[in-house]
């Protein structure tokens, strides 16, 4: 690890409904890490760009105001809050309009310059972990632990399909796998840093596994990590 780091760089993409969120977050607090949701970024753009112009018709637009944002993910007594220009937005962004909103944005390179940029210098000093579509590929490549989490379409649709529930959303399992299937494909086709995995990161398939079973399989990573740079240190 470069000694000016405090901590490794741990990188976690995957499709929409792998599990990412709650495993970052519990790796981070296990760890005792910051946590960095990227996707709320781009979620916090897409919210103000349908705000401007619901038809999200004017890229010039939407480049004027990633550029001209503030975006803020600050802990709070409720978990990770997400500001927008000092708005608290942690809710607002989790609406389906927003989703899609976010996976829009998301696929105009501008946009993602000025998104990345801000993402290295939040994770720059390491003991991070971060979470999104292109962390292990763009943002940190070289990051010291790259997990690819995936799971298969039905298990993703069915855990959408309960969080939508949960916060009142009716769509049926069906068209939730049309919503998740319509996101994941223009966030894995887009020409500027689609979803894909990094060579060197470790793939998990969350399907059928508990949460803890995945966050066990992950520490055990980073436990290796560990014991290498021991190693290392040793044979110098
Ligand atoms: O992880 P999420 O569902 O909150 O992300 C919302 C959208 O943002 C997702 O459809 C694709 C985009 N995104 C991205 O392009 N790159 C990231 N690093 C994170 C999210």
């Amino acid at each position: 690890m470069d000694k000016r780091k405090r901590g490794w760089i741990i990188a976690i993409d995957g499709p929409s409904g792998a599990g990412k969120s709650t495993i970052a977050k519990r790796l981070a607090r296990r760890l005792n890490y910051l946590y960095i949701d990227t996707g709320a970024m781009y979620r916090a753009i897409g919210l103000k760009a349908l705000r401007a112009n619901p038809k999200l018709d004017d890229q010039a637009q939407i480049v004027s105001i990633a550029c001209n944002s503030q975006i803020e993910l600050k802990d709070t007594p409720e978990g990770c809050g997400v500001f927008l220009d000092g708005e608290e937005v942690t809710q607002t962004i989790r609406a389906e309009r927003v989703s899609q909103a976010a996976s829009i944005v998301s696929g105009i390179p501008e946009v993602r310059r000025v998104l990345v940029q801000a993402q290295q210098q939040m994770g720059a000093n390491g003991a991070v972990v971060l979470e999104g579509r292109d962390i292990g590929t763009k943002v940190f490549p070289d990051a010291e632990l790259k997990i690819f989490l995936d799971a298969s379409e039905r298990t993703r649709a069915q855990r959408r399909y309960e969080e939508n529930l949960r916060k009142g959303v009716m769509l049926t399992l069906e068209e939730t796998v049309a919503e998740i299937n319509e996101r994941d494909g223009r966030d894995s086709q887009r020409a500027d840093s689609p979803l894909v995995q990094a060579d060197d990161a470790v793939y998990l398939d969350t399907s059928g596994k508990t949460i803890d079973e995945v966050l066990q399989e992950i520490l055990r990573l980073v436990e290796k990590l560990e014991k290498d740079e021991v190693r290392s240190a040793d044979e110098m």
